[in-house]
């Protein structure tokens, strides 16, 4: 009976509705960028669209109702400010539509050849703020010197506030799956992302573990306070962070911040199931006979002059039998201590190896803030080998897989997603999207080699999360490899990419990331053979 009513199958169609406008509203990169090149038409569209799609308290615009967006940004380009301004009946939208012209002006020029070639005269280049541009507009025009921020204004008040729902949604999605807070969680913080976001990984570690940021008489945030059990209304979370080594070069005093919030948090006189940091310190103490200030070291990076974790390099080249060892790399890498102990003393990448393993064994959850549509989880390796290394480095020391989360702070709402949920989107929105595919394939051998880089970043995913659908390597086959067009234009473009694009599947069968038929692989082994010839001259 068609129409009879289905609770259970509504939902299930809900659902599915729900996913489906996710991808197709999926802010995705169409192409490369090319130095010197401003944006094109269709792009400047879809630019606006998200810009006027967030308030922007900073510029006094509130976002234009979704269901307006469409026609309000035609008519304003169309006919301009006033125009679009009663079209929609109200006045209150006109400072939106003032920044949209600021931003429409900006995005016509472009100054970026002109000041590579200043530059390299030795000439001097304006600064302008490093961020995304949907985040902030101001960083139009580009071209300019991208400069960094004080990090004694870490976190910002604004990053601060937006950062408490996030930290509630992260613990909220554990808690609904396990039924109970997670004790320990890991999070990977870059520099990159706090100069744009003003600190807002910085903020959610803060938020995690219960305290909030004091401002001194020279306005510098030198200190925390604990947030009271009783208004945060949950345990305080213990967090172990890693952090890359341009944070820790950007933002030395943010370090010692977050090494300082670990420590007060530590010595509360609090019940220790509400208090997991002070429980965790103790029981090593305890467990380990170590002192206090050995126990309760939380911030780890590179030795002082390195930089990343190498987990890439070792996935790219395959150059590894076990993936315990791709963690035990993450480990040696990242395992140097910065921070204070109680006499004052600065340890500056202190190496730390056993209170790292000590750390990590008690994670439960690791997760890392994404807070751009430019670079997802499989547009750069860097993704993989923070979070993707420190989860599998959890994985044998807390003898359990822990639960990977990322968030999406730039969304209307605060997403909370799992990683296995962001690398299918992230594989619909783009590696599989004819709109993504093709838009890289207008840049020719590039466009091929970002195809091939995608997939072996999603490759990366299986290597050190297992969080990757068999589904997804299939349809890659399909698309590019199985589909003799397409391979007919991989191969003319750029052959070594599609090879390598053929070996990497084979790979991913290989280490067990990819159960397909017999058939499937033997057809792959050809096409791989012949690409092969075709590089070495024999066809
Ligand atoms: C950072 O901004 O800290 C960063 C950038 C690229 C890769 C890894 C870290
Ligand atoms: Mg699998």
């Amino acid at each position: 009976m068609p129409n009879s009513p289905n609770p259970d199958r509504d939902a299930k169609v809900f659902a599915l509705y729900e996913q489906l406008v996710e991808i197709e509203q999926r802010l995705i990169p169409t192409g490369l960028h090319v130095f010197g090149r401003p944006s094109s038409a269709g792009e400047k569209t879809d630019l606006l669209k998200m810009i006027a799609s967030f308030d922007r308290p900073e510029a006094g615009a509130k976002a234009i109702p979704e269901e307006l967006l469409d026609d309000a940004v035609h008519v304003f380009q169309e006919n301009g400010v006033d125009a679009a301004v009663n079209f929609l009946g109200a006045e209150e939208t006109r400072p939106v539509f003032t920044l949209l012209e600021t931003v429409t002006t900006k995005l016509q020029t472009n100054n970026e050849i002109d000041s590579l070639v200043r530059a390299l005269r030795g000439e001097f280049i304006e600064p302008g703020p490093g961020a995304d541009i949907i985040q902030n507009p101001d960083i139009l025009p580009t071209g300019r010197n991208t400069h960094a921020i004080n990090p004694y204004g870490v976190p910002s008040a604004a990053a601060f506030a937006r950062s408490e729902a996030v930290a509630n949604s992260l613990l909220d999605r554990y808690k609904n799956e396990n039924g109970r807070y997670p004790e320990a969680m890991a999070l990977v913080l870059w520099g990159l992302d706090n100069i744009k976001t003003q600190g807002e990984g910085v903020a959610q570690a803060l938020w995690l573990l219960g305290t909030r940021p004091v401002r001194d008489a020279l306005n510098r945030t030198t200190t925390v306070e604990a947030i009271p059990l009783a208004d945060l209304g949950r345990p305080r979370i213990d967090v172990v962070m890693t952090v890359s080594g341009i944070f820790r070069d950007l933002f030395s005093p943010t370090v010692q911040l977050l090494d300082k919030a670990v420590r007060l948090v530590a010595q509360l006189d609090e019940p220790l199931e509400l208090n997991y940091v002070r429980k965790h310190v103790l029981q090593q103490v305890e467990e380990t006979r170590c002192d206090l200030d050995d126990a309760a070291v939380r911030v780890f990076s590179n030795a002082p002059g390195n930089y990343g974790t190498n987990v890439n390099f070792m996935v790219m080249d395959s150059q590894w039998d076990r993936e315990e060892t791709l963690g035990d790399l993450f480990v040696t890498r990242k395992c140097f201590a910065y921070g204070r102990d109680s006499k004052g003393r600065a340890f500056e990448g202190r190496e730390a190896r056993v209170a790292m393993d000590q750390a990590l064994s008690r994670v439960e959850a690791t997760y890392q803030n994404i807070d751009t549509f430019e670079i997802g989880l499989t547009d750069v390796d860097h993704y993989f080998e923070y979070l993707g290394g420190v989860s599998k480095a959890v994985e044998k020391r807390a003898k359990a897989r822990p639960a990977i989360y990322l968030s999406d702070s730039l969304s209307r709402e605060v997403k909370i997603r799992s990683l296995e949920e962001t690398v299918r989107l992230e594989t619909r929105a783009k590696t599989l999207n004819p709109k993504w595919y093709e838009g890289m394939l207008k840049h020719g051998f590039r466009g091929v080699a970002e195809i091939e880089n995608h997939v072996s970043n999603t490759f990366g995913w299986s290597a050190t999360a297992d969080a990757v659908d068999d589904w997804v390597y299939t349809e890659v086959a399909n698309t590019f490899l199985f589909d003799e067009q397409m391979l007919e234009r991989l191969r003319d473009l750029n052959p070594h990419s599609a090879h390598s694009l053929a070996q990497r599947l084979l790979e991913a069968n290989g280490r067990g990331y990819w159960e397909v038929d017999a058939s499937v692989l033997d057809k792959l082994r050809e096409i791989s053979r012949d690409l092969e010839d075709q590089l070495e001259g024999v066809i």
